[in-house]
């Protein structure tokens, strides 16, 4: 347990980072610059997420928290599959604009859920 607060804090760290990144990535896009995707830093965005999961395992290894007993944690699990599916789709270059611009909607939707499950834990139904 010792270790919990600072895998916290990185997996935080990561999480922001991991956002940022996504936005930006959705900004550039709309700016019509997609050169980022032959960009030597290309390949950050899935380094930091794998680093964000690992942390994020490594949080439910050590602590207290189980995701089919503390509902928040369930929850974002699931939002988290649906911000994965939808960011993928946001960011392919092969998709009409339309499909594009909405599913980066839905993400980012599920990203600010994810933020707010993580920070104030709600209790959902009791
Ligand atoms: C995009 C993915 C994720 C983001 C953006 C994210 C974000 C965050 C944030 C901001 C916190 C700190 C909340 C606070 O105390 O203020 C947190 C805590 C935590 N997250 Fe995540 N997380 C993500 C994925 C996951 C996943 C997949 C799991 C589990 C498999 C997970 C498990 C946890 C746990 C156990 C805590 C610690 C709760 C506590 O001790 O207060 N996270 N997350």
């Amino acid at each position: 347990m010792e270790f919990y607060l600072p895998v916290k804090h990185w997996h935080m760290a990561f999480a922001y980072l991991s956002a940022t990144l996504f936005m930006l990535r959705l900004a550039l896009d709309v700016a019509g610059k997609p050169g980022w995707r032959n960009s030597k830093w290309r390949r950050l965005p899935h380094i930091n997420d794998t680093l964000l999961l690992t942390m994020a395992f490594t949080l439910l290894a050590i602590g207290p928290w189980q995701p089919f007993a503390h509902q928040w944690l369930g929850f974002k699990i699931l939002l988290l599959i649906g911000y994965i599916l939808f960011g993928i789709m946001a960011l392919k270059p092969t998709l009409s604009a339309v499909v594009r611009s909405v599913t980066a909607i839905l993400a980012l939707l599920q990203l600010a859920g994810i933020f707010y499950l993580a920070t104030f834990k709600p209790i959902l139904f009791s």
